[in-house]
């Protein structure tokens, strides 16, 4: 039992595996409001319930720009950089996203959904030429969000291995790996300078968002750093969170082959069954963070200014106070009001690109392996014990 004064190490001893930990179950119930001590040594406020996730995330005096003070509480090993979407506060934060919210606008991430699916059903056919067995997660899981984001910023494809290899590191939760996270942030940040550095020269129509973005500091909107901490941002955050989930949604469905069989009998649950898939799948053991610009209450305990916060969102996805059945997985739930993408100013930008990348991979995948199945039991599937979470390998096979 958790005891009041209790600081919980974050995080818990019972997270990475399929189910989500029961200490947030616990949390909901005893304590929605608890003192976690992360793996960088801080001790933050986390809450748990939807509600206070909902509130955190959406109330301004909750700050992410003070998460990159000096002193602000760090969650892992490495720092998140100052001057992005993620770590600025409105009205910067709005001047910052305004540079891309038409690029990421529903209308026009939908023309390129055609594009996606095509991809989507290569990466299929691609797997399928492996026999009758292969590793998703490498064969398509990986591959389909990192060649859009590739295409969509302007980055070279040919050069994966390389910022793939930073980017896992980036989100280590291992701090004796922290010279090592540093030496991988630096060289991301020296590789997507050196990229905005070619693009300067060049002129004529915008080919990608790399080019629209460069304009944008040739107008004076954006400045050279703020344009690579950008772009940075832009390539991580666009293909580490969706190869995750499509890993997560494939592996979910087949725990229980019933929703797989399902899904290739009513393809056109496949919209409604990303959402409730987004909403069971967690995108972090973790939580969210902010930091308080001045004392706020929450759910009874004051959060003083200066203080950190953490927004579970896993968390909130499965408490009963919000969901009904919340640990059941109902493919046609209605109304399904997750947390998954955010809310609130940070909402994730690139969500309708990430809502297309989910559909259009489950429609090819269904379509061509509708016998798809674990090759392992699902509890014996590992599990990254990094900041996003995800499969380390995806065994399937096929008949
Ligand atoms: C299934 C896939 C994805 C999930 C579950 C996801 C989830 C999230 C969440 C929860 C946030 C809010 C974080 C917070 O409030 O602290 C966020 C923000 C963000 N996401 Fe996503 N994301 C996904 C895919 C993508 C993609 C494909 C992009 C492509 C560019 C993207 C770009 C961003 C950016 C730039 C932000 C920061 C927005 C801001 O601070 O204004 N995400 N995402």
């Amino acid at each position: 039992m958790t005891r009041v004064d209790e600081i919980i190490d974050i995080p818990f001893d019972d997270a990475f595996r399929f189910d989500p930990s029961p200490t947030w179950e616990r949390l909901r119930d005893t304590r929605p409001v608890a003192r976690v001590r992360t793996l960088a040594g801080a001790v933050v406020w986390l809450v748990t319930r939807y509600d206070d996730v909902q509130f955190v995330l959406t109330d301004q005096r909750f700050s992410r720009a003070a998460t990159v003070a000096p002193d602000a509480p760090r969650v892992a090993v490495s720092r998140p950089l100052p001057g992005t979407l993620p770590t600025t506060d409105p009205p910067e934060h709005t001047r910052l996203r305004r540079l891309v919210s038409t690029a990421f606008a529903h209308r026009a991430v939908e023309r390129v959904r055609p594009w996606i699916g095509d991809l989507a059903r290569r990466l299929a056919a691609d797997v399928e030429a492996a026999g009758t067995g292969a590793d998703l997660r490498q064969l398509f899981a990986l591959p389909l969000p990192v060649q859009v984001i590739c295409q969509l910023l302007g980055v070279p494809y040919a050069d994966r291995d390389r910022f793939r290899a930073w980017t896992e590191l980036a989100y280590s939760m291992s701090v004796e790996e922290e010279p090592r996270v540093e030496a991988a942030m630096a060289s991301l940040t020296d590789y997507v300078a050196g990229l905005v550095a070619a693009r300067s020269a060049s002129a004529g129509e915008p080919r990608d968002l790399l080019d629209e973005l460069v304009r944008g500091t040739d107008e004076g909107s954006l400045s050279g750093p703020e344009l690579v901490g950008f772009a940075l941002n832009l390539l991580v955050a666009g293909h580490e969170t969706s190869a995750n989930q499509i890993g997560s949604f494939v592996a979910s469905l087949l725990r229980d082959p019933a929703h797989w069989d399902h899904l290739v009998e009513n393809p056109g649950l496949v919209p409604s069954a990303v959402e409730e898939l987004l909403r069971f799948n967690r995108l972090s053991e973790v939580g969210q963070l902010r930091v308080a610009t001045v004392d706020v209450e929450v759910a009874g305990t004051t959060i003083r200014a200066g203080e950190g916060v953490m927004a579970a969102i896993g968390s909130a996805n499965r408490d009963p106070r919000a969901f009904t059945d919340p640990d059941a997985l109902d493919l046609a739930r209605t109304p399904n009001r997750h947390l998954a993408l955010g809310a609130g100013p940070h909402f994730c930008l690139g969500a309708q690109l990430a809502r297309i990348e989910l559909q259009e991979s489950l429609l090819a995948l269904l379509d061509r392996f509708p016998q798809l199945r674990l090759a392992v039991p699902a509890e014996a599937l590992p599990w990254r014990r990094v900041l996003v979470s995800g499969l380390a390998e995806l065994p399937v096979e096929w008949s």
